[in-house]
């Protein structure tokens, strides 16, 4: 097995197996949330916050997270259905948060989508605990793509 490595997110070198291992993952519907959509939006920030993990040169998982100033959020955590229970999503959730940490962040958010509530126990082995909160959004449909 090769040792795995998490290193920043190269878009000329890991875009296509990114998007592979997120259609496999999450099997996105929602036109927002188009894999290279969500890429180039993260580039377009370029604030270094967007890792992979690599075992070889094959892309095995990814952590995105977000800054506003004061708070952290986590997201698009995704390791390959062939290398879980390795430690790798642990190890990319901990390269997030140092990540965050180094750029003063006070408290790191996440959310876990209706009808995978089992990952919350992957988080709270973390250090994460659930929160009583709502979650609301609204999309801005002049900036999602139609088709
Ligand atoms: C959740 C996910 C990122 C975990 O990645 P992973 O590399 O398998 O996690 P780790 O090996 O670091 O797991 C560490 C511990 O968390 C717990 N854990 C991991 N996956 C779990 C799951 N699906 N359900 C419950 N507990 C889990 C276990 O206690 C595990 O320790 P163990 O293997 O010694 O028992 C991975 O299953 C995944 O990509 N899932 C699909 C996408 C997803 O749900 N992303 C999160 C959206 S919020």
């Amino acid at each position: 097995m090769n040792t795995v490595t998490i290193t920043p997110f190269l878009n000329a070198v890991h875009r296509g197996q990114v998007v592979a291992l997120w259609n496999a993952v999450f099997g996105y519907d929602a036109a927002h949330n188009a894999p290279g959509l969500v890429i180039d939006g993260k580039i377009a920030v370029d604030d270094g916050l967007f890792f992979v993990a690599l075992a070889g040169a094959e892309i095995v998982g990814t952590v995105m997270a977000g800054f506003d100033g004061h708070r952290g959020w986590i997201y698009s955590l995704a390791v390959s259905p062939s290398h879980r229970r390795e430690g790798i999503g642990s190890r990319l959730v901990m390269q997030a948060e140092r990540a965050l940490a180094e750029r003063g962040c006070m408290k790191i958010n996440l959310q876990i989508i209706e009808g995978k509530e089992r990952v919350a126990s992957f988080y709270s082995a973390l250090g994460y605990s659930i929160e009583k909160r709502v979650s609301m959004g609204k999309r801005i449909p002049e900036n999602i793509p139609v088709g």
